[in-house]
């Protein structure tokens, strides 16, 4: 359960992200009011690592995209946040600059905080689907009117995220998107048997999911990793720490030296006790966990022991 104090926090933070949005556009009316769904874009040219600037507000305008540093010749990575998700979290930053560094592309931080901080989570999941669609039709805008590739495009979903990216790919078929990695996507409230409802290897072209807590352990992608046999920490004591876990450890991985190197188990206790081959033959025979999931590796439910802290092996 959410203390009350957590509850002010995430108030008091929503509210500095809406001052945070009024400022973008202090003069004229903001183009994108009706929708609850913000998109910010971050390149080389304005990111902090590399240069100076801030997110560019953009969405479906024609004017705000074209004075953007967005190029349709560069990837395009879309993180969406979480329940009680926002753009001020942190670790969207830390994934941002790690993808900067690793790569030139356009990264779009979606920001439905306006949606995403409520305790009704049975809201909060209809919302996430809003979120998805939306998301679509914007990438559907950049296809049309920038020429935006489908094949380069990445949607990086944590929790309620991951599913909003389920029903982004879901939304693209025509065609598919390059890739969705969803990270401890959110099972609770979702009909786990009905592919339309949930995250699904059908969604892009490769789906790798990431899970960390116990309540969300089913797979959802072409291949599913389970650090530590899915459940990092004591999920009782610390459920969103293990929850987070997935997006912190999708960051070390784009840069960081660990190879979290996964293999074909039936469980984790089986990994450890060595009743698996832990070598890697050929490249069907593992996969990476993380940014490096290939989808020439192995597929299916892999097993993966790791740290629990940074850098995680
Ligand atoms: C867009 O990206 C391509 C590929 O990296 C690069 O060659 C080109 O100069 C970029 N365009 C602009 C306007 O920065
Ligand atoms: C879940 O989906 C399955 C398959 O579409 C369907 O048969 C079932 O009635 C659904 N369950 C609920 C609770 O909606």
């Amino acid at each position: 359960m959410v203390s009350k104090g957590t509850v002010l926090f995430l108030l008091f933070c929503h509210g500095a992200t809406v001052s945070g949005w009024l400022f973008f556009s202090p003069s004229e009316p903001d183009p994108f009011e009706n929708d609850m769904t913000k998109f910010e874009l971050y390149t080389r040219l304005n990111d902090d690592t590399f240069s100076t600037g801030t997110g560019q507000a953009v969405g479906k305008n024609l004017k705000a995209v074209t004075n953007s540093n967005f190029n349709a010749s560069l990837p395009t990575k879309i993180f969406i946040h979480g329940w009680f998700g926002g753009g001020w979290n942190w670790y969207i930053r830390d994934m941002r600059r790690q993808m900067l560094i690793h790569e030139d592309c356009n990264f779009i931080e979606v920001d439905w905080s306006e949606e995403s901080v409520n305790i009704n989570y049975a809201e909060a999941k209809l919302s996430a689907q809003q979120v998805g669609k939306n998301t679509a039709e914007f990438i559907i805008w950049l296809h049309d009117n920038f020429g935006l590739d489908y094949s380069l495009v990445h949607i990086i979903g944590h929790s309620l995220g991951g599913q909003a990216a389920g029903a982004a790919g879901k939304y693209l078929q025509n065609p598919p998107i390059g890739r969705i990695s969803g990270l401890d996507p959110a099972q609770p409230g979702f009909n786990l048997t009905d592919p339309s409802d949930t995250l699904g290897p059908e969604d892009a072209d490769f789906v790798d999911v990431i899970h960390t807590t116990f309540v969300a352990i089913k797979p959802m992608g072409h291949v599913d990793f389970y650090p530590n046999g899915g459940s990092l920490g004591v999920p009782a004591l610390t459920w969103i720490h293990s929850h987070l876990q997935a997006v912190y450890i999708y960051t070390e991985s784009i840069n960081g030296h660990c190879q979290f190197t996964s293999y074909v188990c039936e469980s984790y206790s089986k990994l450890t006790n060595g009743g698996c081959e832990t070598y890697c033959p050929t490249a069907r025979s593992c996969n990476q966990m993380g940014y490096h999931a290939s989808p020439s590796g192995a597929l299916g439910s892999l097993q993966l022991q790791i740290r629990e802290a940074k850098p995680y092996c």
